[in-house]
């Protein structure tokens, strides 16, 4: 399909950390570039190296990757900047979009969205301490609880030079239910002055289709749960066609990288098992010949030996 549309892994907290990042760069490929799931902004003058990990040059070597930050405290903003500066960064994206509700309480992620004040002395103070070539961005909803709180927040943004706006259509009070808005995203886009990039429920080459056709003046997308569900839609929207055996053993393989990218980090065996375990439920059962009853031994597998069983079993279909 001949698109000029840009496709970029979406931060997935939980799913796409350095370790998934790296091992998805080494054996699928196809998405140059990804937004690291949030760091919470933290006190004090010097952020921790460890607080950082994730963003460690070393395990980001497959991907280009752009650094986001979760938080309302303008002041913790100056020491996060230059940490991650220390690391060679030059832009990061501000997440105006977590929907959970103990975040949204404390008027983070989507739950700062009805404060365009608040926003706006954030912004304030991140570009008074950016000077010099360091690039910003916010990942937003539409709103917290109503759409109708875009508008005064697209005032404040605006005033801004933001490098782009990436937009999740639902509100946060909807967390991940219904679908995203693209009626309210069309009359929402003339008025948004930095570049719009697009997030939100795109699971196959299709829906990509209909995206571009609706807004062809939205030149980036951002794949989430989309590329949990089949790690190949990235190449399948560069116009590849992968045979079924393909993507099952290079599935394989990501899942046998992704392992042991989690040990060479220190993780512990036994804790491997339970962070690998949600990647094989969200795979698209159909597309990854997944059968109900492997499946469902997959959600109760408990020791790495009968896992590595599984495992062998799903590559001698
Ligand atoms: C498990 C999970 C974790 C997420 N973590 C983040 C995050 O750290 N930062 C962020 O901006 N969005 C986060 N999101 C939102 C996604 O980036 C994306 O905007 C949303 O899932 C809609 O896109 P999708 O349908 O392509 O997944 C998360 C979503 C899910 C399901």
């Amino acid at each position: 399909m001949g698109s000029t549309m840009e496709y970029l892994l979406a931060p997935l907290d939980g799913f796409t950390d350095c370790r998934y990042r790296q091992a998805y760069a080494d054996t699928v490929g196809g998405l140059p570039r990804a937004i690291a799931p949030f760091v919470v902004l933290v006190p004090g003058r010097r952020v921790r190296l460890s607080h950082l990990r994730d963003l460690w040059p070393e395990y980001n070597r497959g991907m280009a990757v752009e650094p986001q930050i979760l938080g309302n405290e303008e002041a913790y903003f100056p020491a996060m900047v230059e940490a991650l500066r220390a690391y060679g960064y030059n832009s990061l994206n501000w997440n105006l979009g977590c929907p959970i509700r103990s975040v949204a309480a404390k008027h983070r992620g989507s739950g700062l969205l009805p404060y365009p004040a608040q926003v706006d002395r954030f912004l304030e103070r991140a570009y008074a301490c950016t000077q010099g070539g360091f690039g910003l961005s916010v990942k937003i909803r539409l709103g917290y609880r109503d759409r109708a709180e875009i508008w005064p927040l697209l005032d404040v943004l605006n005033r801004y030079p933001l490098r782009y706006v990436a937009v999740h259509p639902r509100t946060g009070v909807q967390g991940y239910g219904g679908r995203p808005d693209w009626d309210f995203l069309e009359t929402v886009l003339p008025h948004v002055k930095a570049p719009v990039y697009y997030s939100g429920d795109i699971f196959t080459v299709e829906d990509a289709h209909r995206l571009s056709q609706r807004f062809p003046a939205i030149q980036v997308c951002l794949l989430g749960r989309g590329v949990l569900n089949d790690p190949f839609l990235p190449r399948r929207l560069h116009g590849e066609t992968i045979a079924p055996d393909t993507a099952r053993r290079q599935c394989l393989a990501l899942m046998e990288r992704l392992h042991e990218n989690q040990l060479a980090y220190g993780i512990r065996p036994q804790s491997v098992l339970k962070r690998l375990k949600p990647y094989w439920l969200r795979l698209d059962r159909h597309l990854y010949g997944l059968s109900d009853d492997w499946t469902a031994r997959m959600k109760t597998v408990q020791t790495l030996t009968d896992y590595a069983d599984l495992i062998k079993e799903y590559g001698n279909i």
